[in-house]
């Protein structure tokens, strides 16, 4: 059997940054987890040396021994596929995203599903309880483990303990809905330092912990009965631009455009849209926009096509089996109607693709369309940024994605509103090579100089560097 890893820097997310795959042969073999946690966690964990703990993705009652791949220290957490059904299909995915995400679809409270959510919160506290060393820093990661926190603190008062958010947290109003409030509010106040990605969100917080646990506050600090403070503040996500940048700017990515670009038809523009298959990222009424466009004759499919990667997401929950249905229906319909022999109006793609091949869309698409309905920050408008080396292209971004706050240059759409979309595609379409690169030049400064290894340092930072509590009446109990 080998040793639980003691580690200095311990990472406690839902997922691990791969996903177990089993192949026909019935081996297992390793492939990246979706998302952007992962995207932005992967460089920190290389650069700082730790061990990260999370599920490998498959429903599975055996614990798979920790192990090292690619050079990271990994610590399995199992889960049984009643788990996964009622915490991380159902809690985590039923409940919390879309209360956290204004409500864009309905969330539905299960009391089996809260009770689940609390096992497994309370699982992950027992692995991040042995594999942080004394006095070891442990960051735990969004919604699905907002219990670990407090859970930790019980039989780890010793560590340091951040807890970073990577999706929206929703106003009161939105919030109250939740039969279980306060138990998450007082999970989440375990941490020293609570991160959100932007100060509305940190601010929504704080109000909540006033009013529903009655806990005094001063800014964005919360005082705990103990005399503990607790700090609650943004700190908005990145990616790793040089990364991306350089892979975009490498012969064989510059190749592989041309090789899409080629397929696609040579048109005159690429509009693109990237993201997981999921509610919340506005891809039905994106297209619907680009289809009516189409439609009324303002743009012709030899001139203008959209290329639709969606990567598959969640996909034994009801709302996301629809919303398949419902895309696949539209761009079925959109393509009959106004595609032509070899030129489809639409290119739908429903799979995962290696970053390589990702820096080459964003290299040949023209026109990014990025129109969340809400999102936490939206790594892949940094991507596109990043990958624009030329200072060209044109993004077409949501208000209501946090990168908005940062990405101002960009073309800022209502993605209610499918005629304000309609114009806005247009405009960027037929927008001047000038002020495109003016708007380009703005938004790479922007995520060059924030880049995700300054997210990660200033929040580390931060947390090493708020001052020691010491709570006497908390007895270490002995580590296991
Ligand atoms: P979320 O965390 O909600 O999925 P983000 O936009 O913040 O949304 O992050 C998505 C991440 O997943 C990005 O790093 C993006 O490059 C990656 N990604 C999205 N679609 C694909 C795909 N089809 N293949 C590979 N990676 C993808
Ligand atoms: O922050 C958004 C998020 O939920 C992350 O926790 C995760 O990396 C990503 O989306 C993908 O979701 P899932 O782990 O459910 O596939």
């Amino acid at each position: 059997m080998s040793r639980t890893p003691q580690a200095d820097l311990v990472i406690v997310a839902n997922r691990l940054p791969v996903d177990r795959v089993r192949l026909p042969d019935g081996t297992d073999s390793w492939r990246t987890s979706p998302g952007g946690l992962v995207t932005a966690l992967e460089p920190v964990l290389r650069k700082n040396d730790g061990a990260w703990i999370g599920w490998p993705g498959s429903a599975d009652e055996d614990e798979i021994e920790p192990f090292v791949e690619d050079g990271l220290s990994l610590v399995p957490v199992a889960m049984s596929s009643q788990e996964v059904e009622e915490f991380y299909e159902g809690f985590s995915n039923g409940t919390l995203w879309p209360l956290y995400h204004d409500v864009v679809a309905k969330p539905e409270f299960h009391r089996e599903w809260w009770d689940s959510y609390v096992a497994v919160n309370q699982r992950f506290a027992d692995r991040a309880a042995t594999v942080a060393a004394e006095g070891a820093t442990v960051w735990v990661q969004d919604y699905q483990l907002q219990l670990v926190p407090q859970m930790l603190r019980e039989q780890r008062p010793d560590l340091r303990i951040g807890f970073y958010l990577h999706i929206p947290f929703p106003p009161a109003e939105l919030f109250s809905q939740l039969p279980w409030r306060r138990q998450i509010l007082e999970g989440l106040l375990g941490a020293d330092l609570i991160g959100f990605q932007l100060p509305g969100a940190a601010a929504n917080f704080v109000r909540l912990v006033r009013s529903r646990v009655g806990h005094k506050t001063h800014r964005d600090t919360i005082y705990l009965p103990d005399g503990r403070p607790v700090k609650a503040t943004a700190f908005p996500i990145s990616i790793d631009t040089a990364g991306f940048e350089e892979l975009a700017r490498s012969e064989a990515t510059e190749k592989r455009a041309a090789e899409i670009r080629e397929a696609l038809g040579n048109p005159r523009k690429i509009f693109l849209g990237v993201d997981r298959l999921d509610y919340t990222k506005g891809i039905y009424s994106r297209l619907r926009a680009f289809g009516e466009l189409v439609r009324d004759g303002e743009l012709d499919v030899e001139d203008a096509v959209f290329v639709q990667v969606a990567t598959p997401s969640r996909e034994r929950v009801e709302q996301y089996r629809i919303l398949r249905d419902e895309i696949e229906m539209l761009v079925g319909r959109i393509n009959g109607d106004h595609g032509r022999i070899g030129s489809p109006a639409i290119h739908y793609l429903h799979s995962s693709f290696p970053r390589e091949e990702m820096a080459a869309f964003y290299r040949a698409a023209d026109i990014m369309v990025v129109t969340p309905f809400r999102d936490g920050m939206n790594l892949v408008a940094k991507e596109y940024v990043a990958c624009r080396i030329h200072d060209d292209g044109a993004l077409v971004l949501s208000e209501f994605a946090g990168a908005a706050a940062e990405l101002r240059q960009a073309w800022l759409v209502n993605p209610y509103d499918i005629d304000g979309m309609k114009a806005t595609l247009l405009e960027a379409y037929a927008a001047d090579e000038k002020d495109s690169n003016r708007r380009m030049r703005a938004m790479r400064r922007t995520v060059t100089t924030h880049d995700v290894s300054k997210w990660a340092d200033e929040f580390l930072t931060e947390l090493a560097g708020l001052p020691e509590h010491h709570d006497k009446s908390v007895r270490r109990p002995a580590r296991r």
